[in-house]
């Protein structure tokens, strides 16, 4: 059975449209999966703790000497680790805040970059991604419009992800940008629109390829 993890990042609750787009493109791959089992990680609502030196000397502790906080700050990052592990096919819905991630998409990606777990190095010092044989969907929600000159330069959301999604070994990574929302109510609504016909058609042809 096919396993979809939708997460979702958005701090503006029901107004995101980052998440309203990629609820659909969520809709559309259980269409093209019948039975797919859903897995929703809401750290927009729910944020994620930011790593603190419990986390982080949690990860450095073998098991049997981790202190009781530092077993429940490693439990959580064990959790969402297998949450992506297990996935087939991931979607993040990932609304732009000051020019770039959520910090709690941040503090995600903090939990997931695991030495031995998500990522190693050879010998040679080069980084190997563990995180194998997933597609992920990318839907990136901005004001201004950041995938074209000049804002392009200054866009540290979709590169950054796509970097450290990459650095973990998810590569077939499809960006779907829902831009220009500040312009206008009507420029917004044709963002959604677009949006979404750009994320159905890449449901759609990916499910015609598999
Ligand atoms: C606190 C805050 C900071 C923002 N910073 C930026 C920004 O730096 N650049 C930009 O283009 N839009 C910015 N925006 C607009 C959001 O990116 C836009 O509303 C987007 O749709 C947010 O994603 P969401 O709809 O999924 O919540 C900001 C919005 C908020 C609330």
């Amino acid at each position: 059975m096919t396993k979809i993890l939708f997460v979702t990042t958005s701090p503006r609750g029901e107004s995101s449209l980052s998440t309203r787009v990629a609820t659909t493109l969520v809709e559309e791959l259980t269409t093209a999966n019948p039975g797919a089992e859903i897995v929703t990680r809401d750290i927009g609502n729910d944020p994620l703790p930011h790593m603190g030196p419990t986390l982080l000397g949690g990860f450095f502790v073998p098991e049997d000497q981790q202190s009781a906080e530092q077993k429940a700050a490693v439990a959580l990052s064990d959790e969402l680790v297998a949450e992506v592990k297990s996935a087939d096919i991931i979607v993040i819905a990932s609304a732009m805040i000051n020019f770039s991630i959520t910090s709690t998409l941040k503090s995600w990606l903090d939990h997931l970059a695991r030495a031995g777990l998500t990522f190693q190095y050879t010998e040679d010092g080069h980084p190997v991604g563990l995180v194998t044989g997933k597609k992920v969907y990318v839907v990136l929600a901005t004001g201004a419009v950041y995938s074209a000159a000049p804002l392009d330069a200054i866009d540290f959301q979709a590169p950054y992800l796509k970097h450290m999604l990459g650095f973990m070994g998810m590569t077939d990574v499809d960006v779907v940008r829902v831009e220009g929302s500040i312009f206008s109510p009507e420029a917004a609504e044709k963002a959604v629109r677009d949006a979404t016909a750009r994320a159905r058609a890449a449901a759609h042809a990916d499910a015609l390829a598999a």
